[in-house]
């Protein structure tokens, strides 16, 4: 008889994972800075082990306190998605229970996925919708610049700052910690910061790429200075940037109910490409 095992994934699994991961075409892969395998060793980490072969893994490592997003859930084609998950599952939810409770978090890029959380208790909450802007035609773009506020390019040594600007402008559940946002900075095609007269870093975008493909991947604002053209002043500087140095694509998500985000990019020239993606969540609460 086969020996089988939820276990916590670790180091010594990555060849096995990294194969299920590239063969196997039930993968649900979080839109993330990292590669599931960089997260193993992380807690909330778990391996369906049969005799000695992975089978099937779920990772939801909670990077902000009570926010744990679904990394990664793939299982070997053979078996149901349901099955996988129904063996994996109240493993996870007994441990995020036994640390506190957590909001479990994922974004359903695929219907079977999709599927799979709605009929296991987890809720719609928004859907993540994708613009695209359509004003490279109007070249050269001239910078909008917001009264007392000077954008520049933003430096490794901003980003303690930029995390103090990112945890205050978004909800926890879309809050980026320092390590996400240096990843995403030694990452980035363009990366600049709002400064005020003073210095204090107010704003900031990070745009990423290659080719003719750009993405805006993060924008915020200090709530203290919303609504005084900071945004449209990043956009702008970031147009500008991508009219002089070559991608004329630019992608940006947003949630369908964040209508401020969707106001400022309707109002620069993004329109909605028709994709969206729903995000579901579940709450785990604390318990022993
Ligand atoms: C979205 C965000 C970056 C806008 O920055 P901002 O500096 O406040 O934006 P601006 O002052 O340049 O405003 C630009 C447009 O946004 C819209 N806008 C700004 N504040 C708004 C509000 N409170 N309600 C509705 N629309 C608003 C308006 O259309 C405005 O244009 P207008 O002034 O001509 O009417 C900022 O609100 C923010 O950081 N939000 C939290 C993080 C976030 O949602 N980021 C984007 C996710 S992808």
């Amino acid at each position: 008889m086969i020996n089988t095992l939820v276990r916590p994934a670790d180091i010594n699994d990555h060849q096995q994972l990294s194969n299920l991961i590239f063969f196997e075409t039930r993968l649900h892969r979080h839109l993330d800075w990292r590669s599931p395998l960089e997260w193993l060793g992380a807690p909330f980490y778990w391996a369906l082990d049969e005799g000695g072969r992975i089978t099937a893994a779920l990772a939801c490592p909670a990077e902000t306190v009570g926010i744990a997003w679904v990394r990664l859930f793939v299982y070997a084609g053979h078996g149901s998605a349901q099955d996988a998950w129904h063996v994996l599952w109240p493993t996870a939810e007994y441990e995020i229970a036994r640390a506190g409770g957590a909001t479990v978090v994922a974004i359903a890029m695929q219907p079977w996925f999709q599927t799979l959380l709605a009929a296991n208790r987890f809720v719609n909450r928004q859907q993540i919708v994708m613009l695209e802007w359509h004003g490279f035609a109007s070249q050269p773009w001239v910078a909008r610049e917001a009264e007392g506020i000077r954008v520049r390019k933003m430096m490794e040594s901003d980003l303690p700052p930029v995390e103090r600007t990112d945890a205050a402008s978004f909800d926890p559940l879309w809050q980026n910690p320092l390590g996400t946002l240096q990843r995403a900075f030694s990452q980035s095609l363009f990366a600049t910061v709002a400064e005020d007269t003073q210095g204090i870093i107010v704003g900031y975008q990070i745009t990423t790429g290659g080719g003719q493909r750009a993405h805006l991947a993060r924008l915020a604002v200090h709530p203290a200075v919303q609504g005084r053209g900071v945004g449209k002043a990043l956009l702008s500087d970031l147009f500008r940037m991508l009219a002089q140095q070559g991608p004329s694509r630019l992608t940006v998500n947003t949630q369908n109910d964040n209508l401020t985000s969707l106001n400022l990019y309707r109002k620069m020239g993004f329109v909605r490409t028709g994709e969206h993606y729903p995000v579901y969540t579940l709450e785990v609460p604390a318990g022993v």
